[in-house]
């Protein structure tokens, strides 16, 4: 973009806007302004007030009375990845339950893919997100699983997002099937140095037929040791440590929160370790759906997430995640929308995005309606008309593959 832009006439401006605007605290709680206008300038937001008083720019967007809020934060994916688990699915719906050993069959394809291919698909994914509004991802590696397959998974990411996760601890694959703690020390030692170059975070799966809590601790520390930050993948399928684990660790997030404990629920509020919900696993597994508001009683910080991957959660839609957690989680339209916007800033601990104020990147989502309770009032619907990232306006033309601009 050349010079200053106006977005004039937004019914709704939803914010998030911190309470010292000086501050580059990141966002605060969830806020909005009606009839209001917004100034980009230099990739960033520059000014956001009342409409009336909107200052002069270069140039001026009439948004004609729609609603402008933050780009969704999307902080748990699951992009490089080949195959189809679209007969799973269906075998669920019929009554097979979901469990962890399904990565396998990702991980089978994925290994025989070309790189070309691998990158063809990711590419294909983060398109369709940010025609949903998506201005922020994180990616996770996780099916590869050998020291060279893993390495090319998060090179791959990195190509596409700074928000790259090592997740060599998905599941143990079959070739260390009789030895899970020699996989464990492939993934703390070779694999680990391999991959961390093009990793910002460390993750593990730890979860019943997945990774114990001594495993997840000794992946998490390793991963520390080279500089990553942890993550978890914590109770989405049953009770268990790893919300313990999560917290122990001081990890950004525990993902899943399916099943918690009223410890696990105290240990997240009492930490600075955000809940991130993914509601498209419940959905796509047909499990019970985590109950936000008991977290957010408690004082939980929650994220949603679409967690976006061929096995659970086939979605990469951060409209319908918020409508599943409005209907079926117990969350305001207001607090669904922060947790996919300011929350999922928190969970990737940036201070730049999932809010609108000035000195915030100006990532912004303009909807074919007048509020953001329409994302959840009209499930299904294609309501994202324009996105901007850093400033600039994505062309959402079908036929059109950008990825570019991504950081
Ligand atoms: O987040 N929980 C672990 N990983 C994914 C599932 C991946 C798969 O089934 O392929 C998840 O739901
Ligand atoms: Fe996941």
């Amino acid at each position: 973009m050349t010079g200053s832009l106006l977005i004039t006439r937004i019914g709704e401006l939803v914010t998030n806007s911190p309470a010292d605007a000086s501050e580059s605290a990141g966002p605060g709680d969830f806020a909005l302004i009606s009839d209001a206008a917004l100034v980009i300038e230099d990739e960033k937001v520059a000014w956001a007030g009342p409409s009336a008083r909107a200052p002069a720019a270069d140039g001026v967007v009439d948004a004609a009375g729609r609603a402008v809020l933050p780009g969704f934060v999307d902080s748990h994916a699951h992009l490089v990845f080949a195959g189809d688990r679209g007969a799973e699915f269906a075998a669920r719906m019929a009554g097979d339950a979901y469990a962890a050993g399904g990565i396998r069959s990702t991980v089978t394809a994925t290994r025989a893919a070309t790189d070309a291919e691998l990158r063809a698909g990711l590419r294909r994914l983060v398109t369709e997100m940010l025609r949903q509004g998506t201005t922020t991802f994180e990616c996770k590696s996780g099916y590869g699983l050998t020291v060279p397959d893993e390495a090319r998974s998060v090179a791959l990411a990195a190509e596409v997002t700074s928000e790259v996760t090592y997740l060599g601890a998905h599941v143990v694959p079959p070739e260390w099937d009789g030895d899970p703690g020699g996989y464990v020390d492939l993934v703390r030692g070779p694999m680990l140095e391999a991959c961390a170059p093009y990793s910002r975070w460390v993750d593990v799966f730890c979860e019943r037929g997945a990774f114990g809590a001594d495993e997840a601790r000794a992946v998490l520390a390793a991963g520390k040791a080279c500089g990553l930050l942890p993550r978890v993948h914590a109770n989405q399928l049953g009770l268990g440590p790893g919300i313990a684990v999560a917290v122990e660790a001081g990890a950004a997030s525990a993902d899943h929160c399916t099943f918690l404990s009223d410890a696990d629920v105290a240990a997240l509020a009492a930490s600075g370790t955000v809940a991130t919900l993914l509601p498209g696993a419940e959905f796509g597994t047909r499990q019970p759906y985590p109950d936000a508001r008991r977290l957010l009683d408690a004082g939980v910080v929650v994220a949603l997430a679409t967690d976006c991957n061929p096995g659970s959660s086939y979605t990469s839609s951060m409209p319908f995640c918020v409508a599943l957690a409005v209907r079926d989680m117990r969350m305001t339209t207001a607090e669904a929308v922060w947790a996919a916007t300011a929350g999922g800033a928190r969970a990737l601990r940036r201070t730049d995005v999932g809010y609108l104020a000035p000195g915030a990147r100006a990532d912004l989502i303009m909807l074919d309606a007048p509020s953001h309770a329409h994302l959840a009032y009209r499930p299904g619907v294609p309501l994202v008309r324009a996105v901007w990232r850093s400033g600039r306006r994505s062309d959402l033309g079908l036929n059109r593959v950008q990825i570019a601009a991504y950081e």
